[in-house]
């Protein structure tokens, strides 16, 4: 099935324009280099409420897919994961296990990160660092499952 991608950065400073969004542009070259379409780009404040709500515009417009990055860390502001909790459907351990431990390997910092993976509706919410190469490195370590878990989400039929 083809692929259709939002892709939200979550950052009070970039969405007051203190500095250019670097993640969102990192993560949409990242998922056309998979092969996938993005139809969505959001850039919000860390607010349960305006991430909330772009997830919701996001799926709304087709996307099967959408990637976060940003607010996943230890800082007070950061919310991503307590907003994609409260109207996901079930959140998918694996995801966030994987990405921990994998980014492990690459900076010691990775340990304080809240990266995860939920369902809204029928799509899939991934939600990675904020740190460009940190959000590209994250969706490597995951993008194997995506394609059949979206195929399961979206109950197309599948070979396993
Ligand atoms: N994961 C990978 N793969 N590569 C990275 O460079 N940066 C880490 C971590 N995960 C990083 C990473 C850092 S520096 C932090 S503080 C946490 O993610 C939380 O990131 P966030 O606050 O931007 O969401």
């Amino acid at each position: 099935m083809q692929i259709h991608v939002g892709i939200i950065t979550v950052s009070d400073r970039a969405s007051r324009g203190e500095y250019d969004d670097l993640g969102g542009p990192a993560l949409k070259e990242a998922a056309l280099g998979y092969g996938w379409t993005v139809d969505a780009e959001s850039l919000v404040a860390d607010e349960k409420r305006d991430i909330q709500r772009a997830i919701r515009e996001q799926i709304n417009k087709g996307c099967e897919l959408v990637l976060a990055t940003g607010g996943t860390g230890v800082g007070l502001r950061d919310v991503t994961p307590e907003a994609v909790r409260e109207i996901a459907i079930r959140e998918l351990p694996g995801f966030g296990e994987v990405m921990r431990m994998e980014s492990l390997k690459v900076t010691k910092n990775a340990i304080l990160s809240r990266n995860l993976a939920v369902v809204v509706d029928k799509s899939l919410v991934v939600c990675l660092p904020g740190k460009p190469s940190g959000a590209v490195e994250c969706l490597g370590f995951v993008v194997g499952a995506i394609p059949h878990c979206l195929e399961v989400l979206q109950e197309v039929p599948t070979s396993c």
